[in-house]
Order: structure tokens, then C-alpha cells, then sequence
């Protein structure tokens, strides 16, 4: 099946809805099962919700799309991606398409390394603490590693530690912080529970090698030994769009760079766009997106200044792009084999790894940025956004059916995006069409 696959499905967003998703159920041979799941006849089920979270009293849904075009390491990638924003799917499948004429992306990920935090108080002297805790690294391990020995049956477990002892933040008098880590090959697990319970269950050992009092035992989520990285090289000429040239609309897109990597205020709105199209996966594919957030920002803000995670320059007639984070991700745990739409984005994702995952999850990133960029600093975003954002608010004025096409047109034509314009437009639009004798859609 594996070469068959192809993520440049033509003319697919021009389909109905229900020929979408057939399209996609035969190529990813879903069941019927899988396809109910994808367009929410089935999916989560009550009973389900009410397993996995407190105070259940249902299910949320929203638009599940598909980004397309996307090749990663000469593979092609069909994206799941859940996300109520328009324009995000459509800018990942269109930059997808144009880093695919340049070659696709490359991406590549570090080790699934996690970082497990015990935070050490009342040790007397610090430099004594810390080195007795270096001295008792491989019983520190062996504990840590006692308490899940599938985890070193997969290839896991706890590898090594780090012993760090920060300055006090009460100033000069008060006790520095102790902290140690243990650092955990999590393999397909985003690994919070396994790091806890290693966490947890060291502590004791901790406090009578320090003779201190351990208080928080807890994961890190500034996953920085967990990095995924993508590039994708586009030719320059191929950039020429809006009757400007490449080089101009790569002169943006390095601008736009310029200006995130010296400004937070920037780099803020940059990194939003970047993770546009990051949560929009992990959404989909159960991921807990909070951690990957976090982990994102503070990455991002690891020379203490807030920077974007992601960059573009000029090399040999090339924009080159490069993004880099950590994604914390899982194929087991949390809602993963448990709700049913997850399993069938998998499926259609056709990742049969976290790491493979987070290459994906981190092409998307880069995609989206590069398709916001791209607009910015050339002809602005509001173009193409009021075209999407027309649409929901002709929904929201009444429209239905082919109507919600028809007002979103003359919407965007009038320039005057409102409800009130669209309730107005639709009314009128209703009345020649009776007058005239046409059938209302
Ligand atoms: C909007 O959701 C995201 C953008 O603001 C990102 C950016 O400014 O780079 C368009």
C-alpha cells in the first residue's frame, strides 16, 4: 500500500464532504467503523468521556480536515488536523506544496529523552549534597528503573541523572535549590506517568543520601533533550506570486524572520502561527497539546529572550527554512488507543513512531509558518482570511447550503465582512431568486 500513497490529492477541497472522506477511506483502507469515527456518527462515546475525565457530561467536537501535499524524508503524509481556525489547514497544504517542488522537507529527532524533576530542601551544604547524589548515580538508576521493567524490556528507562543546584530566588541568605534529574528514554511514550512515578519513587533514596527533604517530584515539560527538527529548501524563482517576484516575496518571508528573532512581541505572533499548525495534529492525534506548548514556548525563550522557534534565509538562490522543538509525544497512553477517531488520524497518518510523529508535527509547524510569512510580508493576511472568515459569518446570518458560498462572495466583493452586511445580502439575494423563479438551494 505504501507507495500508492500519495498526500498531492488534486482538486480534493473542491469535493463534497462525504467524497472527501471516501477518498481518503479507500486509500487508508478505513472500516466502516473508522469512517463513521472520522465524520462524528461515531467516534468518543459518552460512555467513553465519562471514563476519561470527571464531571463528564459529554463530547466537544470540532472541524477535523485534512492537510495535504506534505512529503517528509521522501515520504508522503496525509495530516489529520483539528482546528476551528480557518486558513490553517488550506496554508499547511499550500506551503507543503511549494516545499514539495523544492524538494519536501527533511526533518530528523533526537532520542526520546525526558526529563524527571526532585526538588531537594534542607541538605545542608549544597557542593556535599550534590556530589553524594553524582556518587549515587547507578543506585539512583537502578531504583528509578525498578519501578517499570517493561519500559527496559522496550528499550527504555532512566539513563542518567544531572545534579543542579540553582541560585536561590529569595536572594544570597536563603538555602539554593537542589534539584536532581533523572533522565528517561520514554520510546513511544510521552512518558508522564512513568517519569512521575520514577520521580516518586527515588525520593525516598534522595533524602537519605542527602539527609534533605524532597518536596516536588514531577516531569519537566521544557522537553529539550526531545527536539524535532524539519528544513525545506525552496528555489527562490518559485516563490513569484501577487505580480512580484521571488526574490521579493523571499525578501519578506527573511524580513519577517529579522523581525521575530529581535522582538518577543513578534516572535509571540510568529510562534502562534508555528503552533497553529503543531496543536491542530496533536488534536487530532491525541497529544497532549498543553505539554507540547509549553515545552514550545520555554524552549523558545532558552537564551532568555523570547525567539521564534522557527527561521528563514537566503543560501545559494534557496529560502531555507529551519524549525526546531521539543515535541513530547506518545503512540500509547492518554486517550491514544482509546478514542476512536484518534486511531483512525493514525491510520491515515500511517506514523508508526512518536518520533516519526513529532518529524510530522514539526514539518506542519514550519508549513504553516511559511505560508504566514509569506503573506505578511508581501500582500497581508486579511485577503485571504476574510475569504475563510466570510463564510462563517454568512453561517452565521442564516446562510445555509450553497447560500453560505454565494453571501461569502458578496461579502468579501462589498469589503464589508459583518453579520448585519451578510443577514442584509442574504435577504435580498433570497428575494430575486423567488422573483426570478429560481428553486432556492
Ligand atoms: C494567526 O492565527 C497566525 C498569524 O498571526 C501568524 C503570524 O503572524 O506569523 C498569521
Amino acid at each position: 500500500m505504501a507507495e500508492l500513497i500519495t498526500s498531492r490529492l488534486s482538486g480534493f477541497h473542491k469535493l463534497p464532504m462525504a467524497d472527501r472522506l471516501g477518498t481518503v477511506s479507500r486509500m487508508f483502507r478505513l472500516t466502516l467503523e473508522e469512517s463513521n469515527a472520522m465524520n462524528g456518527v461515531g467516534g468518543l462515546s459518552n460512555d467513553t468521556a465519562n471514563t476519561m475525565i470527571e464531571n463528564a457530561i459529554g463530547v466537544f467536537k470540532l472541524p477535523l480536515g485534512l492537510g495535504l501535499n506534505l512529503q517528509i524524508n521522501g515520504r508522503d503524509y496525509v495530516v489529520p488536523m483539528a482546528v476551528e481556525e480557518p486558513s490553517v489547514i488550506a496554508a499547511v497544504s499550500f506551503a507543503a506544496k511549494i516545499a514539495r517542488e523544492g524538494g519536501g522537507f527533511t526533518a530528523e529527532a533526537d532520542d526520546p529523552i525526558m526529563i524527571g524533576q526532585v526538588q531537594v530542601t534542607s541538605f545542608g551544604d549544597p557542593t556535599q549534597a550534590a556530589s553524594k547524589l553524582v556518587a549515587h548515580k547507578e543506585q539512583l538508576l537502578a531504583l528509578a528503573n525498578s519501578f517499570h521493567p517493561s519500559m527496559i524490556q522496550r528499550g527504555g528507562g532512566a539513563r542518567d541523572i544531572e545534579v543542579r543546584v540553582l541560585p536561590a530566588p529569595e536572594g544570597p541568605k536563603g538555602e539554593p535549590i537542589l534539584v536532581l534529574h533523572l533522565l528517561i528514554d520514554t520510546q513511544d511514550a510521552m512518558g508522564a506517568n512513568l517519569i512521575n512515578t520514577m520521580c516518586e519513587g527515588v525520593a525516598p533514596l534522595v533524602e537519605q543520601i542527602t539527609g534533605g527533604k524532597v518536596f516536588l517530584r514531577i516531569l519537566s515539560n521544557l522537553a529539550d533533550r526531545r527536539l524535532a527538527r524539519a528544513t525545506c529548501r525552496i528555489p527562490v524563482a518559485s516563490l513569484a506570486d501577487f505580480d512580484l517576484t521571488g526574490e521579493t516575496i523571499a525578501e519578506g518571508i527573511v524580513q519577517a524572520s529579522r523581525f521575530a528573532s529581535a522582538d518577543p512581541y513578534r516572535a509571540a505572533t510568529h510562534n502562534k502561527g508555528v503552533m497553529n499548525g503543531i496543536d491542530s495534529v496533536a488534536i487530532a492525534t491525541g497529544q497532549d497539546w498543553r505539554a507540547i506548548e509549553a515545552g514550545a514556548h520555554a524552549f523558545a525563550c532558552r537564551d532568555g529572550q523570547y525567539r521564534p522557534l522557527s527561521t528563514w534565509r537566503l543560501e545559494e538562490g534557496h529560502l531555507v527554512g529551519r524549525i526546531e522543538l521539543p515535541l513530547a509525544l506518545g503512540m500509547v497512553g492518554g486517550p491514544i488507543k482509546i478514542h476512536p477517531q484518534v486511531q483512525a488520524a493514525l491510520k491515515i497518518l500511517r506514523v508508526t513512531s512518536a518520533r516519526e510523529l513529532s518529524l510530522v508535527m514539526a514539518a506542519v509547524g514550519l508549513a504553516q509558518n511559511f505560508a504566514a510569512v509569506r503573506a505578511l510580508g508581501s500582500v497581508g493576511i486579511q485577503k485571504g482570511h476574510m475569504a475563510l472568515h466570510a463564510r462563517c459569518v454568512a453561517v452565521t446570518a442564516g446562510a445555509r447550503g450553497l447560500w453560505v458560498e454565494k453571501v461569502a462572495n458578496a461579502l468579501v466583493t462589498a469589503g464589508h465582512v459583518k453579520v448585519e452586511k451578510a443577514k442584509e445580502l442574504l435577504a435580498s439575494m433570497m428575494r430575486d431568486e423567488a422573483l426570478a423563479g429560481q428553486p432556492v438551494p
